[in-house]
């Protein structure tokens, strides 16, 4: 923290070797270290500072995923980072309690810098803890990924590009977690390229969200099982005995992108474990529900293949929508084909319905991120910001990276 109260946070993207699978070490990625990067974690409130080098052997991008700032400091393909050089965004963070992260966005370009480890978590807190909030004691990033052996796949290989049958949590493969506390927050975040995961214990214990991508929910909800496309955040709180031993794992759905049962991560409890605090009725801090009002604007996006969205590849040059601030719309995304998600870049939304059918209640809270089954209708209530720059655009695009890269993304201005 700077003597102006700003929170000032250093990232470098560098290029390292790591042993992520079993066999020879291979060329990776990551920020400040070989792979994946430091969590960042401010308040609401905050003023932050971003110092972001490049080191690599080519342009990219750092984009704040989740983040309510100016579409200059978005970090999207608009902000390009030469080799060698330094970029500075700076914004006041101010928007609900949230796991969000950050990643590059290089147009084209992205499905391989993430691939290859470029990638962390940002924490936003909001007001006093009542969660579990001790970071890696019993507040736990679960940052999932799924890799080949290949040790350069294509990214844009077939119809989603890179699906792994080898799953790394945090980096980590058939990764161990020792908990100490009856209670443990998990901050799961999807960063793969094209799977979904539906996450489960193997023991089908239940446990409860608290919070989606963009803010907790209004109360706790108990599930066995939830579903989390690329890009998509969920928090967690799971109860533990003392003494057990739980395997996380994903279950196979009916999708091209979930095929497969993979355990995840090994959980061990220690035979005492610590108290802590019951798990609160209803949450503090929970964003009130997006309103939309009787006239609200109505925006279509049809997906019918992985390139284009309303038949129009990515234009660098081209702005799609042209959105007032602040403004509460309906955007409509049709798909007519195979498996795609759908993520707006500055935005909170919620999922008004499924092909008529309303979200599950895990699912209802606000997010920026959304699965879009195969030959469905998504309709979202978007709420959009109040920073305007007719000039910079923000992105929307499908967040399977394969897509993105061949063009499955639009531009919209707020003014
Ligand atoms: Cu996670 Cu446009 O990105
Ligand atoms: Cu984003
Ligand atoms: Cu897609």
């Amino acid at each position: 923290r700077g003597e102006d109260g700003t929170l000032a946070f250093a990232l470098t993207m560098q290029r390292g070797r790591s042993a992520l699978l079993p066999g020879e070490p291979v060329e990776t990625w990551g920020f400040n270290g070989p792979y994946l990067g430091p969590t960042i974690r401010a308040s609401r409130g905050d003023k932050v500072r971003m110092t972001v080098t490049n080191r690599l052997a080519e342009t990219s991008t750092v984009h704040w995923h989740g983040m309510r700032l100016p579409a200059g400091m978005d970090g999207g393909p608009h902000q390009p980072i030469e080799p060698g050089a330094t970029w500075s965004p700076h914004w006041t963070v101010d928007q609900p309690a949230t796991t969000s992260w950050y990643h590059p966005h290089p147009h084209g370009a992205t499905a391989r810098h993430v691939y290859r480890g470029l990638a962390g978590m940002f924490i936003v807190d909001d007001g006093p803890a009542e969660l579990p909030s001790r970071y890696g004691v019993d507040d736990i990033p679960l940052i999932l990924q799924d890799k080949v052996l290949d040790p350069a796949p294509d990214p844009l290989k077939g119809t989603f590009g890179i699906l792994g049958d080898h799953m790394l949590v945090n980096g980590t493969y058939r990764g161990l977690l020792n908990v100490r506390t009856e209670r443990v927050r998990f901050r799961v975040l999807n960063g793969s390229n094209a799977r979904r995961y539906h996450l489960t214990f193997a023991d089908g214990r239940s446990f409860h969200v608290v919070g989606g991508d963009a803010g907790p929910l209004a109360a706790p909800v108990e599930v066995d099982r939830v579903s989390l496309t690329p890009g998509e955040r969920v928090e967690v709180v799971v109860s533990f005995t003392g003494g057990e031993q739980v395997l996380l794992r994903t279950v196979s759905g009916s999708d091209d992108i979930d095929e497969g049962d993979f355990d995840l991560v090994k959980i061990v409890a220690a035979p005492r474990l610590a108290a802590s605090p019951p798990l609160p009725g209803r949450l503090a801090g929970a964003p009130a529900p997006v309103v939309v009002p009787p006239q609200a604007t109505v925006r279509r996006f049809r997906l019918n293949g992985h390139d284009a969205i309303n038949g129009q590849e990515m234009d660098m040059s081209r702005i799609d929508e042209v959105v007032p601030a602040g403004a509460v719309e309906i955007w409509e995304v049709e798909n007519t084909v195979y498996a795609h998600n759908f993520h707006i870049h500055e935005v909170a939304f919620q999922v008004l319905d499924v092909d008529g059918a309303k979200p599950e209640k895990w699912a209802a809270g606000h997010k920026d991120t959304v699965y879009v089954p195969p030959k469905s209708t998504v309709r979202l209530a978007v709420q959009f910001g109040k920073f305007t720059d007719p000039g910079t655009p923000y992105m929307y695009h499908c967040h399977l990276l394969r897509h993105e890269d061949s063009g499955m993304m639009g531009q919209f201005v707020i003014v």
